[in-house]
């Protein structure tokens, strides 16, 4: 879709965008996860980790720093995504909501992971229940990765937008985990209705 130039103007202001740039970050997403990572530390060095939605590659990024070249980072999208350069990166072409997401994730990685995180979104359609729908759905596709292949206590984080369906997700997650948090990072940008849950401990 073309962007208009009110989103370029928007984009051009914007702090996260300038300082993405700055630091060679594909996204300034990159600069919400750094802050949960830094705020919660479910994610360290040496781990192996599944990153779903992960282009154009921000997430990606940080999660290379974090884990390390003793780590792994297999990151899933839809989107071909343009190679990052370290080793420990690798990338897999993938929908996550293919009936054999799962077990294509499970043959990749071959064993149990430390954390599952994902930054999946829908196309947004500008319909509030829709789009909120069809998130907490991916949500829910997401939680059913990470209750498949993450090893007992590790760690799993989700993006949801804000509606009717997020107290059942919530409750889904909480059934699976020690503990839950539920984060809205610094550079969200103030118009989304998006937040992040983490699940913490995965009880198996
Ligand atoms: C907000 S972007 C992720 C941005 C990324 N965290 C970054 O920092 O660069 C969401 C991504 O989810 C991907 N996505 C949407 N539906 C998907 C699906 N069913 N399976 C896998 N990826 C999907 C999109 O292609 C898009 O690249």
């Amino acid at each position: 879709m073309a962007r208009t130039s009110s989103w370029l103007m928007r984009r051009r202001r914007d702090q996260y965008h300038r300082l993405a740039v700055q630091k060679g970050y594909r996204s300034r997403a990159a600069f919400k996860l750094l802050e949960m990572i830094r705020s919660y530390r479910f994610i360290k060095r040496g781990d192996w980790v599944i990153e779903l939605g992960a282009a154009p590659g921000g997430w990606t990024q940080v999660l290379a720093e974090t884990v390390g070249a003793e780590g792994h980072v297999l990151a899933v999208d839809t989107r071909p995504m343009e190679p990052l350069d370290q080793a420990q990166v690798k990338s897999l072409q993938l929908d996550l909501t293919s009936e054999s997401a799962v077990s294509t994730l499970a043959e990749v990685c071959g064993g149990k992971v430390d954390a599952v995180i994902s930054d999946v979104s829908p196309n947004i359609s500008g319909a509030w229940d829709l789009d909120h729908s069809r998130q907490i759905y991916l949500a829910r596709r997401s939680l059913e990765v990470a209750e498949s292949l993450l090893r007992t206590d590790g760690n799993f984080l989700v993006k949801v937008f804000q509606g009717r369906e997020l107290s059942s997700f919530l409750n889904e997650v909480r059934r699976s985990f020690r503990g839950l948090r539920i984060i809205r990072p610094r550079a969200t940008r103030v118009s989304s209705a998006e937040l992040y849950v983490l699940g913490l401990g995965f009880l198996e």
